[in-house]
Parts: structure tokens; C-alpha cells; sequence
């Protein structure tokens, strides 16, 4: 898979995804990465080309050159007849309708629809995904836009929680498998539209680095809905607790255990987690917003960004 920003975060969640659900190798490469390098790439390997505008200078470029070496190209665009949807050998629009701010958030909502349909179908047909995931996996689809209603509801009290935190300088994003990816994004999200500097890391990753960060001042917000991750995530809270971070959490309706642990929670519906992405970056995107708009940032056309990097 290539990609760039926010489209590469959803490649990073389907190749959790694919891997699972398909038993497919899976790698995700920044397109600006790939163009550049001399990646091993076979004779029929296919490339899925990830892109909201179709018309990213890097991805179309690495496309390119994956298409020289004999890649079948898959696009999985927004922008209907863009460039990338033009070279790709066949492709899936996702149709989440124009996406106007520069930051990118239905768009990547629906990136994670269609490639989780991909793998649902893929899986399907190799026979790596039994018949009662694949009915459960495709009735969880359906619920999401209903759930994704409730997260909405959210919206005043992350408006609050943006009001509490609009002065810090940080912040740090962690999140464990699925989830990993989407504490990438609300660390993107909170940098491209608020300016205050967020990272986004592997929970577990932190202990290499990162800790050494937190103190009293720091914000950090766990993406840590109920998933097969959620006791080792509840570990990773405690060491922070432990240094007097600022416990910020995305959890599942039913956790009782992190919000005492917590200085605030973000509540989401409960979901399977390979889609629950879907739900717990939808707090992410409300916080930042909410901080961009309390500080008087253009949040819809924030400095120095464009909506398509047409140039290298
Ligand atoms: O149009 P694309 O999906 O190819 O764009 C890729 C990135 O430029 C884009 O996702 C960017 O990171 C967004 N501003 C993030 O919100």
C-alpha cells in the first residue's frame, strides 16, 4: 500500500486488517519513501494506491514506478476521474463526496470502509475468514453510521475538554494495534489545525523514548477502546499515571476501569475492533478542531498546508 498523511494512517490500519482477515503480506509505504527507494516488487504484486484527491504528486509517482516493474495497481481514491484514478489498473472510489477542509477526516473514514470491504471480500473468497466473522464484521458496518451518530453527541464535551487544554504546548497520542494508527492520526489532526506539537506513538513504544517526556504538563491521550490490546493498554496508562501525565482517553461505553484512571474520558459505542478505527477517530478530530476554533486558527485552511501536494 502507498500513501501519504492521513491516507497512509488508513493503510496502516488495513494491513493490520488484510493480514488478518486474508493471511496476505501486507507493507505500507510512504509514497515519497517508495518513488525513491528499490523496492522487491514481483510481477503481478499488487500496489493499492490510497489517496483522497487522486492527485498527490508522490503517490503518483510511486504508482508509476511500481507500474514499470510490472505491479497491478489498485486505486482507492475520492475525487472521481482524478489522476490516480486514471492510472490505476482498476480501483474503488470511496465517494465520501468532496472533501473540502485540508484536513482530511470523512475522507479517511470511508478509506477504512471500502479497504475493509476489500479484505472482507478477499478473505472470503480464499477462505481465510469463516462465515459467522464475515456476517458479524459486515452487520458491524452497517451499525457504524448509527454509532457514529453518538460519538457525536460528544460534541460539547470535547468543546470543553478543548477549552481545558487549549494552552499546552504537547501533547502525546498513543494507541495499540488498530488503534496504533488512529493515535497517529489525532496527533496529525491536533498539529495541522491547532499548531500545538503532538506525537503520536505505539503505547508500548514509549518506554524506548517518549516517557521520558511526560511530567505533570503533558496531555496524553489514549485511543483505548475495548480490543484484544485492552490489559496492556491499561498497563501503559498506569506508567504514565505513575509520572502524573494527563490522562486524556477515548474508551468503550461499559469500561469502568480507565476512567479511574483518567483525568478525562471520550466515550464511544462499543464495536469489533477492527472497526472500531471508525468510531475512536472521531473524538481525535472533535478535539482538535474544537482547540483550532478556541484559538482562533483557520481550522479549514490551516498555514503552510494545501489540500492536494501536487509537488514533491
Ligand atoms: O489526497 P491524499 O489523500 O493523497 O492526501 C494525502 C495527504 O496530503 C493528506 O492526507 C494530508 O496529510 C491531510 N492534510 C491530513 O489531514
Amino acid at each position: 500500500m502507498v500513501a501519504c498523511g492521513t491516507s497512509w494512517h488508513a493503510g496502516l490500519i488495513a494491513e493490520y486488517i488484510f493480514e488478518e482477515l486474508c493471511r496476505i503480506p501486507v507493507e505500507v509505504e510512504y509514497a515519497s519513501e517508495f518513488r525513491y527507494r528499490n523496492p522487491v516488487i514481483y510481477k503481478g504484486d499488487v500496489i493499492i494506491a490510497i489517496s483522497q484527491s487522486g492527485e498527490t504528486a508522490d503517490t503518483i509517482v510511486a504508482i508509476e514506478k511500481a507500474k514499470e516493474q510490472g505491479a497491478f495497481i489498485f486505486g482507492v481514491v475520492n475525487v472521481v476521474g482524478s489522476s490516480i484514478a486514471r492510472i490505476s489498473n482498476a480501483g474503488a472510489y470511496t465517494h465520501a463526496g468532496p472533501e473540502i477542509g485540508v484536513a482530511s477526516t470523512k475522507a479517511f473514514t470511508a478509506q477504512l470502509v471500502v479497504l475493509t470491504l476489500i479484505a472482507l471480500k478477499l478473505g472470503k473468497e480464499k477462505n481465510t475468514i469463516n462465515e459467522d466473522r464475515y456476517v458479524h464484521l459486515i452487520n458491524e458496518l452497517h451499525n457504524i453510521p448509527e454509532k457514529v451518530k453518538e460519538v457525536l453527541l460528544l460534541n460539547n464535551e470535547i468543546k470543553k475538554l478543548a477549552e481545558k487544554h487549549k494552552n499546552s504546548k504537547d501533547a502525546l497520542y498513543l494507541g495499540r494495534g488498530y488503534n496504533f494508527p488512529v493515535a497517529l492520526e489525532g496527533a496529525l489532526k491536533l498539529k495541522e489545525i491547532s499548531y500545538i506539537h503532538a506525537e503520536g506513538y505505539a503505547a508500548a513504544e514509549m518506554k524506548h523514548g517518549p516517557i521520558a517526556l511526560v511530567d505533570e504538563n503533558l496531555p496524553v491521550v489514549f485511543v483505548a477502546t475495548k480490543d484484544s490490546y485492552h490489559e496492556k493498554i491499561i498497563s501503559n496508562i498506569q506508567e504514565i499515571k505513575a509520572r502524573k501525565g494527563k490522562v486524556i482517553a477515548v474508551i468503550s461505553q461499559g469500561d469502568e476501569t480507565i476512567p479511574k484512571m483518567s483525568e478525562d474520558v471520550m466515550i464511544v459505542p462499543e464495536a469489533d475492533e477492527l472497526v472500531a478505527p471508525m468510531l475512536s477517530v472521531i473524538p481525535l478530530q472533535l478535539f482538535a478542531y474544537h482547540i483550532g476554533v478556541v484559538k482562533g486558527c483557520d481550522v479549514d485552511k490551516p498555514r503552510n498546508l494545501a489540500k492536494s501536494v501536487t509537488v514533491e
